[in-house]
């Protein structure tokens, strides 16, 4: 037996130190070093450094072989099978983390239900809710018909045990990772030696069995998935469900897909009776707009192979501090300050002595650079209290110099726009994939100047007419 010797492994990025210390000097994180016991340690391997036992032969094999089930499994639930690639893969493991209470756990078991109804064995282990609580909100759902097997246990080789028995389960469903041990690690459940002994044990039964695992992990409110940074690392796909607090629709956000697309989204509306699938969520994110106020603008972005029309808010007020503030949610602070910069350099736009807030309608999160024009147009809308029109969508990217640049699938952006009644587009110049184009009307600036002088100089017509 290995003597054991006291250590502190970092709870953010799994660092081993041999001494505690306020602060992690591998990812700089403050008070995440956590005393564990050696056996299980990251890069202790398994059990531990025993000494090296002889190796034994695996039988080597060849690329092309019978693969017995389809490699899939989905799950009908477009949404899901949309973010998954497809659907559940056999033999994979993947990981959905997201804030306690946003409705993984509700997910995970409309799909268990789904899947069960279309006949393949599905276990779900609740690590956190007990038999009956998991049952209620199986009724809650209209899925407590479905033959779904249920559990409620936390030790990692009680579960492989109960589930090797009998016909290999199609998908399992262990909910959730921070609450599984396992008796090879001696540190307690929720830490990072635990956490991610236990996922290597349900990783290797997925490989070796072909069994479909999905493992569900909160997240720390650094949006980390608390310890197991690690996990995602071991895991074939990552999924996130997000939402906002006071929202009631839901995202699956693709982020690691060993089988798939990265960029997909899934989105979800969060009903009494558990999720239901958005399939357009254009006229979601639109769906609360008034009339032309100043200061907002409608956006025509991408998440992966579809279109997502989304308004822009921006709310420039003058400022009574010496450092203004700057506030955004929903989209990136930087770009923000970029996208300020721009217009105070290029086009003598002054908000030196203005607040500015950004928002994105409905809580959604852009991450596209496509979203420039369209924050700019908003922000000068809001600045000149001129409103922009109504029916018009704006993408493209500014670069530094104030010029604006072409973004991918400019066509696919126009014609959703036009299919939810927006009759003018503000879009990059030199897409040539327009031709044979679409219906709007679109304004082409090759400067980003040109659009400020044009909604200034909406004020000049409006006298005109
Ligand atoms: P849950 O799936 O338990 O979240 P997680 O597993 O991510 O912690 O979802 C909990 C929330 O979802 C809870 O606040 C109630 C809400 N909810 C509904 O609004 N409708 C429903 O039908 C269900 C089952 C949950
Ligand atoms: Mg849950």
């Amino acid at each position: 037996m290995a003597k054991s010797r006291v250590q502190f492994i970092c709870q953010n990025c799994g660092t081993v130190h041999t001494r505690w210390a306020g602060k992690c000097d591998s990812c700089g994180e403050w008070n995440t070093l956590i005393e564990e016991g050696t056996a299980g340690g990251i890069g202790a391997g398994p059990a531990g450094l025993r000494s090296a036992r002889k190796g034994r032969p695996v039988t080597l094999t060849t690329l092309s072989g019978d693969i017995e089930d389809a490699p899939r499994i989905a799950s009908g639930i477009s949404e899901l099978d949309r973010a998954t690639g497809g659907g559940f893969v056999r033999g994979s493991a993947l990981l959905v983390g997201g804030d306690p209470g946003i409705g993984k756990s509700t997910l995970l078991m409309q799909a268990a239900a789904a899947l069960a109804r279309l006949g393949h064995r599905i276990v779900y282990v609740s690590g956190e809710e007990a038999v009956a609580q998991v049952r209620l909100r199986a009724q809650r759902l209209g899925a407590a018909s479905a033959p779904v097997e249920l559990a409620a246990e936390t030790n990692v080789e009680d579960i492989l045990a109960t589930i090797s028995e009998g016909r290999r389960p199609d998908l399992v469903i262990l909910d959730s990772i921070q609450t599984l041990w396992t008796d090879i690690a001696d540190s307690a459940p929720g830490t990072v030696t635990q956490v991610r002994a236990a996922a290597q044990a349900i990783i290797r039964y997925a490989k070796s069995t072909g069994a479909a695992v999905v493992l569900v992990g909160h997240v720390t409110k650094e949006g980390q998935i608390a310890g197991p940074r690690v996990v995602e690392h071991m895991v074939d796909a990552v999924l996130y469900f997000e939402g906002e607090g006071g929202h009631h629709y839901r995202i699956l956000r693709t982020v690691k897909n060993r089988f798939g697309p990265t960029d997909e989204i899934g989105v979800f509306e969060m009903s009494d009776r558990g999720l239901r699938e958005v399939s357009n969520p254009s006229e979601l994110f639109l769906g609360e707009r008034h009339a032309a106020a100043p200061g907002a603008a409608v956006f025509a972005g991408m998440e992966g192979t579809r279109p997502v029309l989304v308004e822009i808010q921006a709310l420039v007020a003058s400022s009574p501090l010496g450092t203004p503030r700057r506030a955004v949610v929903g989209w990136d602070s930087a770009r923000l300050s970029m996208v300020l910069a721009v217009l105070e350099a290029h086009c003598g736009v002054r908000f030196a002595t203005h607040d500015v807030y950004l928002n994105v309608a409905g809580g959604y999160r852009i991450t596209e650079p496509a979203a420039d024009v369209a924050v700019a147009a908003a922000l000068v809308s809001s600045l000149t209290g001129l409103a922009l029109p109504a029916d018009c969508v704006y993408f493209g990217e500014i670069s530094l110099s104030g010029a604006v640049r072409p973004v991918a699938h400019a066509l696919q952006r126009l014609k959703e726009a036009e299919k939810l009644g927006f009759a003018q587009a503000v879009l990059p110049r030199s897409t040539d994939e327009l031709a044979g184009g679409s219906g709007a009307s679109t304004f082409q600036p090759a400067m980003l100047a040109d659009l400020v002088a044009r909604i200034a100089g909406s004020r000049l017509r409006r006298v005109e007419d």
